[in-house]
């Protein structure tokens, strides 16, 4: 087109700050003013180039920054997306306070806590789950691994009787190889070793780095599991706050690192956090990655939930950063293929051929039969086909519970919309309770997580965690809402 024929650009601000930031400005007052809607596509990449006359860099940076500041989402093969606010009276949730000081590292003391909250809600088996972290059967290819599974053991009829491979079977340690190279992450096949999924791997990894005694950083808050594993190998956990925007705070992890010298290791989950759902910019990643190496102290990555990250390219593992080995890399496979076949895989880095030891000494191989399956499904187109469904359908859930929470839920309930995954961190009104409410919602048949089983203080004391792993539907909407009526008398009476 002739660009005379084109209107002229948008008048912009001379503000002083860079044309992509003036830019992306522009689009966030149209979005807030309601003239792009949520849900709506924004225009190509192109179209921005044309309509404001501004290079392909300076339109990618738009969408970036729109992206980053979680007015936009992207859907990978169909472009950007106004996101959805989730109800406009829910303020984000609140960023922690850096302390000047460190707390000390304290034994982790949580177990008889976690063990009481798993143990009622094991007493109403039939409430409706919204305590948990995995999404529901139906989300999972399951027929496409059924037939698979059948296959192969037609294909190698004594699999199920002969002695499987240590480390793994070479297939699924290939196929995990060569997928990781798409984020960014070089390993070879003889550097991975199959575990029975994340919580094995991390095990191991703290094994093979610290003793009993030993402190470890972790974020606060962290995913329970990760306490109890600390908390059954005797090591003393140092809670480090962690933006529910940006995550692990790295200023706070420097003071606390000075603060305790023999620091043996940080466990961190960069993307998509449990229970925190936020994902560590790029920058911070690598940043992250080199103060870990100049302290000394073993960087353990958990990353159960990196391929359900909503971005327009694979979201990176600090991995993607490790130059000396120093980051021992925990995937899981069950949160994002197959809960029930319990598969995950690490990269051990420099401590390879210890974590090896302790994995043969303590469970030998994985079985073969979910390893064969598993490496012939990532291997196929068919892997992110499903990926693309399931990314599609979670983010569908969380909006919709969103919405219901901002609905039911009492004034001053916060909330942050993660960029995917099934799990909203909720923070109540000041000074309620989360463990009477867990309590409360058990009798009406609903399960939650209160947020004082995912740290050692009772910081988290007035958060819960509700994770979305069904389609909304009534029962859901009835629950969430039952819930908000919950807590509001529990604020009344308190
Ligand atoms: C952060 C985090 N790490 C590890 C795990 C456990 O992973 P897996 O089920 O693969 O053992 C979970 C499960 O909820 C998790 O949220």
């Amino acid at each position: 087109m002739n660009p005379l024929n084109e209107p002229p650009p948008v008048a912009l601000p001379e503000t002083g700050s860079p044309l992509y930031e003036r830019l992306a400005d522009h689009y966030r007052r149209v979005i807030a003013a309601g003239t792009l809607a949520p849900g709506d596509r924004m225009p190509s990449v192109r179209a921005l180039m044309s309509q404001h006359r501004v290079s392909l860099s300076t339109a990618i940076q738009v969408f970036r920054s729109l992206e980053d500041a979680g007015w936009l989402q992207a859907r990978p093969r169909a472009g950007y997306f106004v996101r959805r606010a989730p109800a406009s009276r829910l303020a984000n949730v609140a960023e922690p306070e850096i302390p000047s000081l460190a707390e000390p590292a304290r034994y982790v003391g949580l177990h008889e806590r976690i063990s009481r909250v798993i143990e009622r809600a094991q007493a109403f088996p039939d409430a409706l789950n919204l305590g948990g972290a995995t999404a529901d059967a139906m989300l999972y290819p399951t027929q496409r691994l059924q037939a698979l599974a059948s296959r192969i053991l037609r294909r190698r009829p004594t699999l199920l009787t002969e002695v499987g491979e240590d480390g793994g079977a070479i297939e699924l340690r290939q196929a995990v190889a060569k997928r990781a190279l798409s984020s960014g992450v070089s390993v070879a096949p003889d550097d991975v070793l199959v575990t029975s999924g994340g919580v094995e791997a991390v095990n191991l990894a703290l094994r093979a780095v610290a003793q009993p005694g030993d402190t470890i950083a972790v974020e606060s808050p962290a995913f329970f599991g990760l306490l109890q594993i600390l908390e059954s190998l005797g090591l003393r956990a140092l809670e480090i706050p962690t933006s529910p925007t940006t995550g692990l705070s790295l200023e706070a992890l420097d003071i606390a690192s000075t603060a305790c010298p023999d620091l043996k290791a940080l466990v961190v989950v960069p993307n998509l956090q449990n229970p925190l759902g936020c994902v560590m910019p790029d920058a911070r990643k690598a940043e992250l990655v080199q103060l870990c190496a100049r302290r000394g102290v073993a960087l353990i990555e958990d990353e159960p939930y990196r391929e359900l990250v909503e971005s327009s390219e694979p979201a990176r593992p600090l991995k993607a950063w490790d130059r000396d080995g120093g980051v021992i890399y925990c995937a899981s496979l069950n949160k994002v293929l197959a809960p029930g076949m319990r598969l995950g895989w690490m990269a051990s880095g420099r401590w390879q051929a210890r974590v090896r030891l302790l994995k043969f000494a303590q469970t030998r191989h994985n079985e073969s039969l979910a390893q064969l399956v598993a490496a012939e499904f990532i291997g196929s187109g068919a892997y992110d086909r499903h990926l693309h469904q399931l990314r599609e359908k979670l983010r569908t859930q969380r909006e919709a519970s969103a919405d219901a929470i901002g609905r039911y839920f009492p004034a001053g309930t916060r909330l942050s919309l993660p960029p995917g995954g099934l799990l909203l961190w909720v923070a109540l009104p000041e000074g309620a309770s989360s463990d009477a409410l867990f309590e409360a919602a058990l009798p009406h048949g609903i399960r939650l997580a209160p947020g004082s089983i995912f740290s050692n203080s009772d910081r988290f004391r007035s958060f819960i965690r509700l994770s979305c792993p069904a389609p909304f539907d009534y029962r859901i909407d009835t629950a969430l809402r039952q819930l908000g009526t919950l807590a509001a008398e529990l604020g009344r009476s308190a």
